[in-house]
């Protein structure tokens, strides 16, 4: 925002009365700007999601494969045959519990790359798609550095659609459970927000929907 940013300014100089009537003057406008509209429909509403993603990279139920075995050299900190650059593609379940078998509520569809020479670091590319509940039909788009030897990563939402367009914050990103060598279940924290609709934008869907 601006108008803090020249309260700031102009108060450091405001040494003299006619700069203390200068400043009250940034302060009026900024005020008002505060009282606009464009001000009001900067306010946000928050988005607090927890999913659990089903990572399975063989056998059955497989949701994950490998695209690019990594040329190398091999990553010293993950297991063997484990390359620098090796990408892999997801379809994962996501759900409401812990367990597999508890309520779907969207897939991970995207890609993790082993991002490190040396470090067990994944950099992730995905989407969630949400299928269930008030998000049903709208999605999440997730980026970020995965270091698996932290025990909570942070992850970016970049945005999203639908319900959720323009959405922005953080995932907090954990390995809930190790079902197998092959299925590893995330825990997805998602602390977001989305524009909350102006009283103008409400009133027109109201209309629209009247
Ligand atoms: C989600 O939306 C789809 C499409 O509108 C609908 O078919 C489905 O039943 C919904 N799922 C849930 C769990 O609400």
């Amino acid at each position: 925002m601006h108008a803090p940013m020249a309260i700031r300014v102009s108060s450091s100089v405001a040494a003299t009365a006619s700069n203390r009537s200068l400043l009250l003057v940034v302060a009026g406008v900024a005020l008002a700007l505060l009282a606009s509209p464009s001000a009001v429909s900067a306010r946000r509403r928050p988005v607090r999601l927890r999913l659990y993603m089903h990572d399975i990279v063989g056998g059955p139920g497989q949701t994950a494969v490998r695209l690019v075995k990594g040329p190398g050299p091999e990553n010293p900190s993950m297991h063997p045959g484990n390359y620098f650059g090796d990408t892999v593609a997801v379809d994962d379940l996501l759900t409401a519990g812990l367990a597999a078998g508890s309520a779907p509520v969207g897939r991970a569809q995207g890609t993790y790359m082993t991002g490190s020479m040396s470090r067990p670091v994944f950099v992730v590319a995905v989407t969630l798609m949400l299928a269930a509940g008030p998000y049903n039909g709208s999605t999440l788009v997730v980026a970020g550095r995965d270091d698996t030897s932290q025990p909570v990563r942070e992850l970016a939402v970049v945005g999203g659609t639908g319900a959720l367009r323009r959405a922005a914050g953080h995932v907090l990103w954990s390995t809930a459970r190790v079902e197998s060598s092959l299925h590893a279940v995330l825990q997805l924290d998602v602390h977001a927000s989305v524009p909350a609709p102006s009283k103008a934008a409400a009133a027109a869907l109201l209309v629209s929907s009247a």
